[in-house]
């Protein structure tokens, strides 16, 4: 049983910017033109809605142990306060741009060291999968942090099924490019698309997610519908939003963060106290309040889950590994 919070109240929204793009190619094109006609049972499409309006309910969902018991974050706090550069840098940006957002048909390309590469459609990477509502905190690297129940699949499910090779020693992902759809990547903000990677022992950690809800119900486009990764021990920047490509490789893959500024963002982004942001402190957080500014709380070393990860990390400098 999940325990709701009152609602964080209204946020200012800015105004979007409006800047000329370069040439790209229209994805949506290329899907209308590929996409073959999919049932879609516990799995349903969503319609454009308003930030207020609530998504289609997700069936079948069933309650993780690996649950933290924290209380969650309201859904208008979840879905008004959000990081989606593509939709505006402000944090009431994405809930304001991200409104007419397509994400059917939807699609993912699985690429590099695994036997059974391609492209497949949403529904097929997410219906053989039993959803499990999993709450946790996510702790964004500006040191705020805030709790959300998220409904999603472990990703070590899916990735098995796409047998990697023994040669697969990370795994990398990619953010949808469309800068028609998304007028934050009309800008050089950051180099796009947004891209992230896990080494292939993170990826296929029990405690990693893929999401595709939150509050039971399918996640709103500011969330990074259709599907993102959640990592609950890294920075929240980890948890990358609107998937399109996940690829097997040998060695460690780019990650846009890092590329904008490495000495700043590392490709590990282990919550560690320890390890200041060249800029600013990383002991204390946070947490997102509702209504009311709260006041800061100690951050845990890997955001509370040292005794399940910490061995992931034997014998790496985690200073110098940051
Ligand atoms: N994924 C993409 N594609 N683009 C982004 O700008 N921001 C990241 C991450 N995933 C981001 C992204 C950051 S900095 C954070 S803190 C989380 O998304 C925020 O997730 P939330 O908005 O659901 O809280």
């Amino acid at each position: 049983m999940i325990k709701r919070n009152t609602s964080l109240g209204s946020n200012k929204i800015l105004p979007s910017e409006i800047t000329p793009h370069s040439t790209y190619l229209n994805r949506r094109e290329l899907l209308r033109a590929s996409a073959a006609a999919t049932a879609v049972i516990a799995f349903p499409a969503q319609a454009a809605t308003l930030p207020t309006q609530r998504r289609a309910k997700l069936k079948g969902v069933i309650e993780s142990p690996l649950s933290t018991s924290a209380t969650a974050n309201s859904y208008d706090a979840i879905t008004n306060y959000n990081n989606f550069y593509e939709f505006g840098t402000g944090k009431a940006d994405p809930a304001k741009n991200a409104q007419d957002f397509q994400t059917r048909p939807w699609s993912l390309s699985i690429t590099g060291e695994a036997e059974q590469i391609g492209t497949f459609n949403l529904e097929d990477f997410i219906n053989p999968h039993v959803l499990e509502e999993r709450i946790y905190r996510l702790r964004c690297v500006e040191a705020w942090s805030m709790v959300v129940p998220w409904v999603g699949i472990p990703l070590a499910d899916v990735l098995k099924r796409y047998k990697p090779t023994s040669n697969a020693k990370y795994v990398g992902f990619e953010t949808l490019n469309d800068p028609e759809q998304m007028p934050g990547q009309r800008r050089r903000i950051l180099q796009w698309p947004y891209l992230e990677g896990l080494t292939m022992a993170e990826a296929m950690h029990p405690l990693t997610i893929l999401a595709v809800g939150l509050y039971g119900e399918l996640l709103p486009n500011q969330n990074g519908a259709p599907l993102r990764l959640v990592v609950p021990w890294k920075y929240g920047f980890k948890s990358i939003k609107s998937i399109v490509g996940i690829d097997f490789s040998s060695t460690q893959p780019k990650t846009s963060w890092n590329i904008s500024a490495p000495r700043e963002y590392g490709f590990y982004a282990n919550v560690n106290p320890e390890v200041n942001h060249p800029r600013w402190s990383q002991a204390r957080e946070r947490p997102i309040g509702e209504g009311s500014f709260a006041s800061k709380v100690d951050t845990l070393p890997f955001n509370g889950y040292a005794d399940q990860v910490a061995d992931l990390y034997n014998g790496l400098n985690l200073r110098r590994n940051f």
